[in-house]
């Protein structure tokens, strides 16, 4: 399915646009299936998002006690190191808005091996998220200026990882230079909508590779992403969407 492009002016826009459709998707899921299942990603940009979901409207819109917190990518830290994007969601948002503790789901337990932890994330989304593969209801994700998104790094064998749903990487490419736990492209296309989050010029020339450019998906892990039975929206800021051909 093509993907839809959403241009906000600027990047506290984009955080605007990317809440309001988290807050309608949730309202969506609960009352259609009776929770709703999302998962996260780290990085910079979905901070202000993180910020504005912890507010009014936003805090009153999204029916916490039925949404179950999920992250499509972690890197191998403890959860209180700043570099762990359970930290950045849980400092942001999760600590500020009445969702059950037991409601959200981080990637790493303390002690864990990488490939246990990753082994026991496919247990706990199988337990919390229906559908075989489990189908999220939304899954946010960014991407990095070398075209990966999650933690699916350029000519990485996590990118054929198919028969698998959650996998360890070796340390990644990109600081921070630490080992990661990821969804693979199995478990991201599974959901019913994935959005992409993208601001900044510096971003605009890989933006176009991907979306407008021929498919070379080991060189722009970003292009696996396409739910086959769901939708793919890519909500950019007017820098990062800046070389774009036209699209309606
Ligand atoms: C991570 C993220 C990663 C991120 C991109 C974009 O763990 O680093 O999940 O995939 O989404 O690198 O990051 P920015 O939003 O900071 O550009």
């Amino acid at each position: 399915m093509k993907p839809q492009i959403q241009i906000a002016d600027d990047a506290p826009a984009l955080a605007r646009q990317a809440a309001d459709l988290i807050a309608a998707r949730a309202q969506e899921a609960v009352s259609a299936r009776g929770r709703f299942t999302i998962g996260l990603s780290g990085g910079s940009t979905p901070r202000a998002v993180y910020d504005l979901l912890a507010q009014e409207p936003y805090r009153s819109a999204i029916p916490w006690d039925c949404t179950y917190v999920f992250w499509s990518d972690d890197r191998a830290v403890p959860l209180d190191d700043d570099r762990s994007n359970y930290k950045l969601a849980d400092t942001h948002l999760l600590r500020h808005v009445p969702i059950p503790r037991d409601n959200i789901k981080p990637m790493l337990r303390s002690g864990d091996d990488l490939d246990s932890a990753a082994r026991h994330y496919v247990r706990v989304v199988r337990s919390f998220v229906p559908g075989s593969p489990p189908r999220f209801d939304l899954l946010l994700l960014g991407m990095g200026p070398d075209g990966h998104t999650a933690s699916l790094f350029p000519h990485s064998p996590q990118l054929r990882a198919d028969d698998e749903l959650v996998v360890a990487t070796p340390e990644a490419p990109l600081e921070p230079h630490v080992r990661r736990i990821t969804f693979t492209k199995t478990l991201l296309n599974a959901a019913r909508e994935v959005v992409f989050l993208v601001a900044g010029g510096d971003k605009a020339a890989r933006v176009r590779q991907v979306i407008d450019g021929p498919r070379a998906t080991d060189d722009l892990p970003s292009q696996l992403i396409n739910p086959a039975d769901g939708s793919l929206i890519w909500v950019l800021d007017r820098a990062a969407a800046g070389e774009l051909a036209q699209h309606g």
